[in-house]
């Protein structure tokens, strides 16, 4: 049986709740808070790794910048390459994995966002995957990822929830494994009177570990936020994200 993450129809049926009109909304606000943090200049050349339905990767370059977004997902792709047809914004989306993706010295910036990171049952993959990412960059170039912390998820974790977004009902089911090194949830999604159910799970970092991993993989300085604005890393940290440069960072 495939992973959660290589189920096509997992990404098909709950793209409604991952990519809600609430959350696509914020796409703007959350590109303005990247821009600021990276002091991101016009023309630079980013990659959005899991891109999605390119909601970054649109909103980035109608602001000017040259994006190459790749994701796993066809139906996404299609999605993202209908919207930019029709903005006439020159993006290269790429059908790729993200292990598989190769362009080095080929970004000023990679992005991560919104936990598309940990997902591979063996750590080496996630090795493999932040070398490729210190390979894709030039020197002096940037990677920002947006995860969920090892200690937000702790603090916040509540074994079961359940919420309704628009008409969609969803019920939520975690446990914490393997020493606290994964997480597994069960969802339930109720729409339009029919059920749907799945079992995601993915590896958790502290902010710690994760800016070691990437100091392995050759970045030298890792600087950690508890949200994109670049806020602190502490108790009321909402996301866990890093800043990591290849080579020094750029004034
Ligand atoms: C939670 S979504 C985030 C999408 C996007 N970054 C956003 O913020 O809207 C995770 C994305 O990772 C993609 N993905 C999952 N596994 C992947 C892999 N091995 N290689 C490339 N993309 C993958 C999925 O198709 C999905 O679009």
């Amino acid at each position: 049986m495939k992973p959660w993450h290589q189920d096509n129809s997992f990404w098909k049926e709950f793209a409604p709740v991952l990519f809600n009109p609430q959350r696509v909304e914020r796409t703007k606000e959350e590109v303005d808070n990247i821009i600021s943090l990276l002091n991101l200049k016009a023309g630079a050349s980013v990659l959005d790794l899991c891109c999605g339905p390119g909601r970054h990767s649109l909103e980035l370059a109608r602001r000017g910048f040259s994006v190459t977004g790749v994701d796993r997902t066809r139906i996404y792709l299609t999605e993202a390459r209908k919207k930019a047809k029709k903005e006439r914004l020159k993006i290269d989306f790429i059908q790729k994995d993200m292990r598989g993706f190769c362009k080095p010295n080929s970004f000023d910036v990679v992005l991560n966002l919104f936990t598309s990171f940990g997902y591979f049952e063996d750590e080496k993959d996630d090795k493999k995957v932040l070398k490729n990412v210190y390979r894709f960059l030039k020197k002096g170039g940037v990677f920002l990822i947006d995860t969920v912390g090892k200690e937000v998820l702790a603090r916040r974790f509540q074994g079961s929830d359940w919420y309704e977004i628009n008409d969609i009902l969803i019920l939520e089911e975690g446990k914490i494994c393997k020493d606290w090194t994964w997480v597994e949830s069960r969802w339930i999604m109720i729409k339009d009177g029919k059920k749907h159910e799945t079992k995601i799970s993915h590896r958790l970092y502290s902010a710690k570990e994760l800016s070691s991993l990437l100091k392995d993989c050759g970045f030298s300085s890792v600087y950690v936020y508890g949200d994109l604005t670049g806020s602190s890393y502490d108790d009321k940290a909402k996301r866990l994200i890093l800043v990591a440069h290849k080579g020094k960072k750029k004034k």
